[in-house]
């Protein structure tokens, strides 16, 4: 089953500050940070995503932080993406590296209007920068709200990525309506924890739901942004890409910075366009749970790091 009891334990710890402190402040740990996150700075971010961007990769930039309720905060957050946005054109990275942004993270959960309005700015200055922006998914009470959203901006920015999980029920139907030309779609399995009611339960469900999704998206006219680690979700949508006659640039795949490098270099090199997703920020302590809960070996790697000495 998706809802393991390990997963739903590491999921609890992310809402726990004293584990969080914990984290923070025993520097072995941090190692094990790094390697999902790019630092916490901009001057990081930058210059991990060029490294990417010289080994053939392109990359988007997530500024970590996520339900935010201070007006304050989503404000500092919208100019963290501002600025890496500046340098990003600076350096001549734009054409090769985009930025995802959190919702939560800049105002929807104070209200969707000042979350509308303050992605809003960053996809002006994306679109200033030279480069794009895309909408993460989080949990299922935000989607209605984060795809209105998402239809508003595609208004102006029309080149504006959305994301869908397959394990929701609800997201063949999205996929569907997504599908047309000019959108951009990331297909992801999703990583909140979610009830039946809306979620598929078992692993076998959610991979036959992303195998149909990917199928919708590539029989459509968008660009469908194809974001999994798993080997056979992998095959299966390379080859539907070649029955859909799918030229490799007309669709990515994506992956986590730090979840299987050799896999994102290995599909580059044969000609598929791969973009990492690489956070950065000093708020990584909720992703970071979220990409353990989903592998018990990451788990392993970090519990070791942070009882070694
Ligand atoms: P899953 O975790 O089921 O793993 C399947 C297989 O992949 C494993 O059996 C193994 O073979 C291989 N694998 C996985 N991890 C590995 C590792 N560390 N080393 C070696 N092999 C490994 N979620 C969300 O809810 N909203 C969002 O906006 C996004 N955005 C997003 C962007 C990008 C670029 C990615 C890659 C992922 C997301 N996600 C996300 C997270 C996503 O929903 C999901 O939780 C993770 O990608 C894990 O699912 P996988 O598809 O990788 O397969």
């Amino acid at each position: 089953p998706l809802v393991n009891p390990l997963r739903s334990l590491i999921l609890a710890a992310a809402g726990n500050d004293a584990l969080r402190r914990l984290v923070a402040t025993t520097p072995v740990s941090r190692d094990v940070v790094r390697r999902f996150v790019a630092g916490e700075t901009t001057a990081d971010a930058v210059a991990v995503a060029r490294d990417l961007v010289d080994s053939g990769l392109t990359v988007t930039l997530d500024h970590l932080g996520e339900d935010t309720t201070d007006k304050a905060l989503a404000e500092s957050s919208v100019r963290a993406y501002l600025d890496v946005l500046d340098r990003l054109r600076e350096e001549g990275l734009a054409s090769r590296v985009e930025v995802s942004v959190k919702l939560s993270a800049v105002g929807q959960v104070l209200d969707e209007r000042l979350g509308l309005d303050n992605a809003a700015r960053i996809c002006a200055a994306a679109e200033q920068a030279g480069t794009t922006v895309t909408l993460d998914m989080e949990d299922h009470t935000t989607t209605d709200s984060t795809l209105r959203v998402l239809a508003e901006l595609r208004r102006t920015w029309p080149s504006t990525g959305g994301v869908l999980q397959s394990y929701l029920h609800r997201t063949r139907a999205d996929a569907q309506a997504l599908a047309g030309a000019g959108s951009r779609v990331r297909l992801c399995k999703g990583a909140y924890a979610e009830p039946e009611s809306v979620a598929f339960p078992t692993m076998h469900e959610v991979d036959r739901s992303y195998v149909q999704c990917a199928n919708d998206l590539l029989a459509g006219e968008g660009y469908p942004m194809f974001a999994t680690h798993d080997p056979r979700l992998i095959e299966i949508v390379s080859e539907q890409a070649r029955l859909h006659e799918r030229a490799p640039g007309s669709y990515e795949f994506q992956m986590l910075h730090g979840v299987r490098p050799d896999e994102q270099l290995r599909l580059s090199a044969a000609g598929e366009t791969v973009r990492v997703y690489l956070p950065y920020g000093q708020e990584w302590y909720g992703y970071l749970m979220r990409r353990l809960a989903e592998r018990p070996a990451n788990t392993a790697l970090f519990l070791r790091a942070l009882t070694s000495r």
